[in-house]
Parts: structure tokens; sequence; C-alpha cells
């Protein structure tokens, strides 16, 4: 008998199919079915997709009971301590760590791009003065399928380069240019005589009138959390940019797509809404009572910052960023900030309690990112574009090695259905 195989038994039938089991690099095997419709006449019902493998990918790996996360085999604790946000970037879009040359040429690359179109601008003046930075960045950058036909060839992998370049480029200048649009100040030009953590900053709180003052702490907690955000394998926004991207659409339309979903405030708009619960919250002193409602059968409010899908004994991203938080607070002189105060007291009495314990919710990455976010003046609509900023990297990767693919098919689920059986038209009149 062959150990590598999983046998499937429809007992209606007696038919059987024998899947072979895949085995990646680390982690859990899969079972290949994909021979279950045609073997069978089934398909695997798996909502949500919980137990889902979708691709193969060499990117990056998860451990979530042991809560290990690698990009392209490096630990995320080496990483936030040892690189910079830009040679991860470089890491997770070409799979080795640069030599100092290719540092450089990379670095070159992405600060060629990091202008934006002026008609672009006109873009913006079609929002709202109190829309969302996150409805202005998914059209911002959908927008820009238009704008560059000079990368179209997706099957070429020089074109799939620049679009990868671009969009990290770009992606800072367009989510700086949100806020400035939003609070009333002239667009921002990029300045490439600075980093690329710096140019961001430079871009979010500059003004024409006077030099700004570049702060290296702040820009080493943002750059810190730009690593740690980098990618996350196959979560909903990565997902949806490849089921995208499967259709052969454009990679900025992708992109605007992953964009959307990270919005949600089950995924990347979780570090907002955290914020805006620390602060419904108002006192350290109102946590205990407070939080009865996330344990409450008939309630479906969630404490914000906690559980994960995959991570089921705690974060590793939400140890390295509580740490980094705590000491960005002390070099800030920032440690009795209420928020800080209240998350504290709401981690200390969560982590205590049956409810949490029993579900192995444990605070995610998103937990502390607002808190060190807020210290850095961010303002709280922009956290999310943050998120998106840091993750762009993430998704181009994730899209690129699914354009690489030999036998690049659509993605296309199937359904089990349950509506109305075959039934036969009934004219208005009659019914
Ligand atoms: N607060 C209270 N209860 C929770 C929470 C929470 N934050 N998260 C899960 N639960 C409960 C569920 O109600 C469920 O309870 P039950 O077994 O009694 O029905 C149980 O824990 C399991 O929950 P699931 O929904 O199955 O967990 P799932 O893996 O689908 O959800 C998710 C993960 C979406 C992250 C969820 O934990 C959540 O909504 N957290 C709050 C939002 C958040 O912080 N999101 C950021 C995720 S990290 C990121 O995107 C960077």
């Amino acid at each position: 008998m062959n150990n590598d195989t999983v046998t499937i038994i429809d007992n209606n039938t007696g038919k059987q199919l024998v899947c072979p089991i895949k085995r990646g690099t680390h982690g859990h095997p899969v079972i290949d079915c994909q021979d279950l419709p045609k073997t069978l006449g089934m398909f695997t019902f798996d909502p949500a997709f919980m137990t889902t493998a979708s691709c193969e990918s060499a990117i990056t790996y998860i451990d979530g009971d042991e809560g290990i996360l690698l990009y392209r085999g490096y630990p995320i604790e080496e990483l936030a301590v040892k690189s910079s946000y830009l040679e991860v970037c470089y890491l997770l879009l070409y799979g080795e760590l640069p030599t100092c040359q290719q540092m450089d040429d990379f670095t070159l690359a992405v600060k060629k791009y990091t202008l934006v179109h002026e008609g672009l601008l006109h873009f913006y003046r079609g929002f709202r003065h109190d829309a969302h930075p996150m409805a202005m960045l998914v059209g911002v950058i959908g927008a820009m399928s238009g704008y560059y036909p000079d990368a179209l060839d997706i099957k070429n992998p020089e074109h799939r380069n620049r679009s990868a370049l671009r969009l990290m480029a770009k992606m800072s200048t367009v989510a700086a240019n949100c806020h400035r649009y939003l609070i009333g100040r002239p667009f921002a030009h990029p300045r490439n005589d600075l980093g690329y953590v710096e140019n961001f900053m430079n871009m979010m709180f500059s003004i024409p009138s006077e030099p700004y003052q570049l702060n290296e702490t702040a820009n080493r907690a943002l750059e810190l959390i730009l690593i740690l955000h980098a990618d996350h394998e196959q979560n909903a926004s990565t997902s949806t940019v490849r089921l995208a991207g499967s259709s052969q659409a454009h990679p900025f339309s992708c992109i605007a797509a992953g964009i959307a979903t990270l919005w949600g405030p089950a995924h990347g708009g979780a570090n907002e809404a955290v914020i805006r619960m620390l602060q419904d919250i108002e006192d350290p002193k109102n946590v205990y009572n407070y939080i009865k409602r996330f344990k409450d059968k008939d309630s479906s409010v969630r404490l914000m910052g906690f559980g994960h899908r995959v991570y089921k004994n705690y974060d590793p991203r939400a140890k390295i960023i509580r740490e980094s938080c705590h000491q960005l607070l002390h070099e800030l002189n920032a440690e009795h900030l209420p928020l800080f105060e209240i998350a504290l007291e709401l981690e200390r009495i969560a982590l205590e309690d049956e409810y949490f314990i029993e579900r192995k919710l444990y605070p995610n990455v998103d937990f502390y990112s607002g808190i060190i976010l807020s210290a850095l003046g961010i303002p709280l609509n922009m956290f999310t574009a943050i998120f998106a900023l840091s993750r762009t990297v993430g998704w181009v990767s994730q899209w690129s090695e699914m354009m690489e693919e030999p036998n690049l098919r659509i993605a296309r689920p199937r359904q089990l259905y349950i509506g109305a059986a075959q039934r036969k038209f009934v004219p208005m009149e009659k019914r």
C-alpha cells in the first residue's frame, strides 16, 4: 500500500479515488483531490476555505500552532531586527537576500517609479472631503491600470517586474496624497534623496512653507510595521489578488481588488477598529465590564485585534510589535498615553479570561500597530492605508509567482446549490 495516498470511498456506489498526498518543505501535507469530480462526480465543500490549500507557494510560511512566520525561509524575528523594509521587499519579490550591488540597484529601481502621473490628481479631486483613504486608494490604484501601457503584457517577466516596482514605489505617493487631499494640503512629490520610510513620512507630514524635521525613532517604528505586514501567505486580500490575477487582469486592478478586501474590519481594517474600540472604552476601569459584550453568544461584536484564522497560540508579529510599542512609547515619553493604558488592561483581562483562553484568542499584530501609529501622529483613517502600503510587496510577489506558473488557469470555485429545483416559468397574470 502506498502510504502517501488517501483513499476516498463513496459508500453509496462503492467507487473510490486514491488521492496523492503532497508534502511541502514545512507544514501540513495536503490531499490532492483534483480528480474528485472526474472519478466520483463530487466536489469538496469547504466554506471560507478553512481546509483548502489553493496554490503552491515558495514565499511565506506560517505555522499557526507554533507561532512561526518565515519570509522565504527567514524567521520574522530576525528580519525585524536585522533587515530593512526595502531589503525585505527584495527578498519577497526575488526569493533571496540581495548583495550590496543588488540592493543598490533595487533601491534605485524603486525610486525611479515614485512619481505619479499628474492626470491621477483629478481622481483625488473627485472624492468627497470626508472620503475614507481606503476608498480613495482602491479608486486611484485601480485607475492607474489606464496609465502604464508600456507594461501591459503580463506574460512578459520584464513587464511584470516593472509593474511590481511601480506598484511598490507609487503606493507610498498615492497613500500619502490621500491624506493630504483630505486635510487640504497641496499634493506632495516624492523625494528620492530620502529612504523609503523617510520619503513616506515626509510626504505625509511636510508642508511647503517650512522644512520638515524627520524623526529617527518614528521612522524606525514605521519601518518595523512595514516589515511585519509585508506578506502573510494566502490571507483574504492576497487570495483576492490571486483570484483577480488568474483572469489575467491588469496588475493594478488586481492590487486594487486586494486593497478593497483588506479594508474589512475582520482583516486589515482591524487596526483602525482597535483604536475606535479603545476610545470607546475611555478608561482602564471600564474594561472589565466592556469585555462582557464580546462573550455574549447573541452578540456578533468581537474584541478587535484579538484572534486569528491561522495563529491559535500567538501571533509572532504581535510579540515583536508589543515590545516595539513599549519601547517607542518610552522613547517618546508617552507611556501614559490613555489608549495604551486601556490596551494593556484589556490585554491583561482578556488573556486571563476563560472565554478567550478556551478559544485560543490572543492579540494579533493589529492590536498594537494602531497604538504605534497613533503615537507617531498618523491619523486613524490612514492606518489601513499604511497596512496596504506595506502589503503591496506581498501582493505583487504572490501575483508574480502565480503568473510564472506554466499552467495558470482561471480560479473558479464551485458551490453546493440549495435553491429551488428546476421549475417552469409562470406568466405574471397567473402568479
Ligand atoms: N472576539 C470575541 N470572540 C471571538 C473573536 C474575537 N476577536 N475572534 C473569534 N472569536 C470567537 C468566535 O465567536 C468563535 O466562538 P464560538 O466557537 O463560541 O462560536 C470562536 O472564537 C472561533 O472564531 P472563528 O470566527 O471561527 O474564527 P476565525 O478564524 O474565522 O476568525 C478572525 C478569525 C476573523 C481574525 C476573528 O478572530 C476576528 O474577527 N477577530 C477580530 C478582528 C481582527 O482583529 N482582525 C484582524 C486579523 S489579523 C489581520 O488581518 C492582520
